[in-house]
């Protein structure tokens, strides 16, 4: 492989430079700086209102962000159409799934692929998908709006899935589900990472999941990045593992930490 090449391939798959978006007069993300290497699965962690979604929105073109830039596979996508975004190999699993209820799971399906004109690969991606949810396959002719919490979260995947994307972005897959569900969601995006090589940008409250799923992690506080590292040595530390763990005795200071000031830096 020539240098050039090399480099190409090192280039991250996503990367989001100094990006800042707002509602109005709330501030939601401030400065948020990530990337996403090629084949990888990244995790943004934060609590509620921490900017997650925003985040997420702000990537795939929702949202307009006021300042900064988004780049896919090397090129712009600032505040592009968000069907310019799916069609460039961008997927986005919306909070709360959004499934069409009254579509059928077949057809929800297909509105995954409608930015395709390859027919028949579109069909045997639909194999694909009821191969990793077999469940979709027995509930393909059903309304989507009968499915399950955990049902519509396997089809919302599914539907991202679709489209062949390059990267798909995942908004707390864990939401509403039972720990069994979750587990169970989870081993699948990592399949469909391993299997496909899709790259995945998960954003999650659920850091366990999370940090065992995903390769490299950011942890988000008020609209800021304040921590990076891989999921490996995210999970060794101590701060990660009192506040996002629930692990209150971890750390040789133990109870002293406890009373400390919540403190990133
Ligand atoms: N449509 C909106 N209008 C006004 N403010 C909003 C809107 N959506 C989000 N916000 C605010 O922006 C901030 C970030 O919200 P965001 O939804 O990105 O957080 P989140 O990390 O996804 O939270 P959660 O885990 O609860 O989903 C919060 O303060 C939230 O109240
Ligand atoms: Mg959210």
């Amino acid at each position: 492989m020539s240098q050039d090449a090399a480099a190409v391939n090192d280039e991250p798959l996503l990367v989001l430079a100094n990006v800042e978006s707002a509602y109005g007069p709330i501030r939601a993300i401030r400065g948020v700086s990530l990337k996403v290497q090629r084949g990888q699965i990244a995790t943004v962690l934060g609590s509620n209102g921490a900017g997650k979604t925003t985040i997420l929105k702000t990537i795939s073109g929702i949202i307009d962000p006021r300042k900064g830039q988004v780049l896919f596979q090397g090129q712009d996508i600032t505040a592009r159409d968000p069907a310019e975004i799916v069609r460039r190999g961008l997927s986005h699993v919306p909070e709360g799934r959004e499934v069409f209820p009254l579509l059928s799971v077949r057809d929800n399906l297909l509105m995954g692929a409608y930015t395709r004109s390859d027919r028949d690969a579109v069909a045997s991606d639909m194999e694909t998908v009821f191969a990793y949810f077999p469940i979709l396959r027995e509930r393909a002719g059903q309304d989507a709006g009968l499915l399950s919490g955990g049902q519509q979260q396997m089809l919302a995947i599914s539907r991202a899935l679709m489209a062949r994307p390059e990267l798909i972005l995942l908004d707390e897959p864990s939401l509403g589900l039972s720990p069994k569900l979750t587990k169970e969601i989870f081993e699948i995006v990592v399949r469909i990472n391993r299997e496909r090589g899709t790259t995945i940008l998960l954003v999650e409250q659920n850091a366990n999941m999370a940090l065992n799923a995903a390769d490299y992690g950011y942890v988000l506080e008020n609209g800021r990045i304040v921590m990076e590292d891989s999921c490996e040595r995210l999970r060794e530390k101590d701060d990660i593992r009192e506040f996002y763990l629930g692990m209150k005795d971890a750390g040789v200071r133990g109870e002293r930490r406890w009373k400390k000031k919540k403190n990133w830096r």
